[in-house]
């Protein structure tokens, strides 16, 4: 801790724990304290921590191949590649190294794309207040909350925001300028906010009618968390572009934007590039994971444990006027209070329990999907104590 202080540029209000060590739904810290993860790198590690599946994919490709160039084909990227696109409404896929590049890949395809459809002009992506979409330049610009913004003018222009669950709001903002609107199904970092029914379909029939694009930011809601391996399957509503990454690699750095045959001519060759993005040791990783989500019955298991999970809350909820609201999806799930989170997630650490706040008073829940009711019942009976 003395070093991280001493050495590492202060971004991050960091809990008082070394972790060392983790395995399925458990880590460890330097004194050998075991910690229950409703955590998991922030809806990243969907099988859990040291997964067998991972280790030895990684194991087994390290020995082959880690990296060489784009410039080259390679199995593991393009073996990724199919199963991603055979499971979702999507024909192409670029591979990058997070959730933010995977949304600057995003942001460039349907800039580009309307450029060479409709000419200069037409370049403005209406996005949602309290999005989360990154840290870059791009990504941030791109972002709803002016705490993301903060000292970083000039901005990147043409973003325009509107309220997320206003349709009136969104027909009202499109003009000429706008090619394309950018959400995540349920908003994340904004507190865990659920679609209104209707809400997305609305969207998407706006987008149609006007001809503009629908992106899904999915890096969070992506990848299983909601009990379907997108969260827009539960709503019946897909994209035109959509952003993958967080529990993609299961903790391994990878990306993914994927798109409708249609944008693929706008990314043609030098179009955009990165040196790291689908490198054969991290989708070979990746690959497994998804093969893992797809066939290891983790999806229905995460619904199951989604609905006992703020079952349990809800009778919480009753004994404790603080808990405002649950919300949520699958595994992915919200308490609002009405007082701030800080000290509750402090209380849990103390208890052993790692739980997250977000928007200073919605705890936020996104456990590694192989969660079983043993653990639930032992975060519920730690908040119960925490809250009282
Ligand atoms: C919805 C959403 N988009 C984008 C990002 C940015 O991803 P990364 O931190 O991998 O750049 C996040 C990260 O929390 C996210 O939740």
């Amino acid at each position: 801790m003395d070093l991280a202080d001493k050495y590492l540029f202060p971004t991050y209000k960091r809990s008082h724990v070394v972790l060392v060590r983790g395995e399925g739904c458990r880590v460890w810290d330097e004194d050998g304290k075991e910690y229950l993860d409703f955590v998991a790198g922030i809806a990243v590690c969907a099988l859990g921590h040291s997964s067998p599946v991972v280790s030895s994919a990684l194991e087994d490709q390290s020995r082959k191949l880690v990296h060489v160039s784009n410039l080259y084909y390679t199995k593991p990227q393009a073996e990724l590649a199919q199963l991603l696109v055979e499971n979702s409404f999507a024909d192409r896929v670029f591979f990058c190294n997070s959730g933010a590049e995977a949304n600057e890949a995003a942001i460039k395809l349907a800039r580009r794309y309307c450029r060479e459809k409709y000419g200069p002009g037409r370049h403005t992506i209406i996005t949602m207040k309290g999005s989360f979409h990154g840290r870059t330049m791009a990504t941030l610009s791109a972002t709803g909350q002016a705490k993301i913004q903060a000292g970083y003018d000039p901005l990147l222009e043409g973003f325009k925001f509107v309220p997320f669950n206003d349709l009136e709001g969104l027909k009202e903002a499109v003009d000429d300028s706008v090619c394309a609107v950018m959400l995540e199904p349920i908003q994340g970092e904004g507190g865990v906010v659920c679609p209104r029914p209707g809400y997305l379909q609305g969207v998407k029939d706006l987008c149609l009618q006007k001809g503009l694009l629908l992106i899904f930011d999915e890096v969070q809601t992506g990848m299983g968390r909601t009990g379907k391996l997108f969260a827009h399957e539960n709503f019946g509503v897909t994209p035109h572009i959509m952003s993958l990454a967080k529990a993609l690699g299961n903790g391994l750095p990878i990306g993914a934007m994927l798109s409708v045959e249609e944008l693929s001519s706008a990314f043609g060759p030098g179009s955009h590039a990165t040196t790291f993005g689908g490198t054969p040791l991290v989708t070979a990783a990746a690959k497994a994971v998804v093969a893992s989500l797809l066939n290891g019955g983790w999806l229905a298991h995460c619904s199951r444990m989604g609905d006992y999970f703020r079952s349990e809350l809800e009778k919480l909820k009753a004994n404790h006027p603080v808990i405002k609201e649950i919300r949520g999806l699958g595994l992915m799930v919200g308490v609002e209070l009405e007082e701030p989170g800080a000290p509750v997630v402090e209380g849990c650490l103390e208890r052993g329990f790692l739980i997250n706040c977000a928007q200073e008073k919605v705890l936020r829940f996104v456990p590694p999907l192989v969660v079983g009711k043993k653990e639930i019942d032992g975060l519920i009976h730690a908040l119960d104590e925490v809250l009282k």
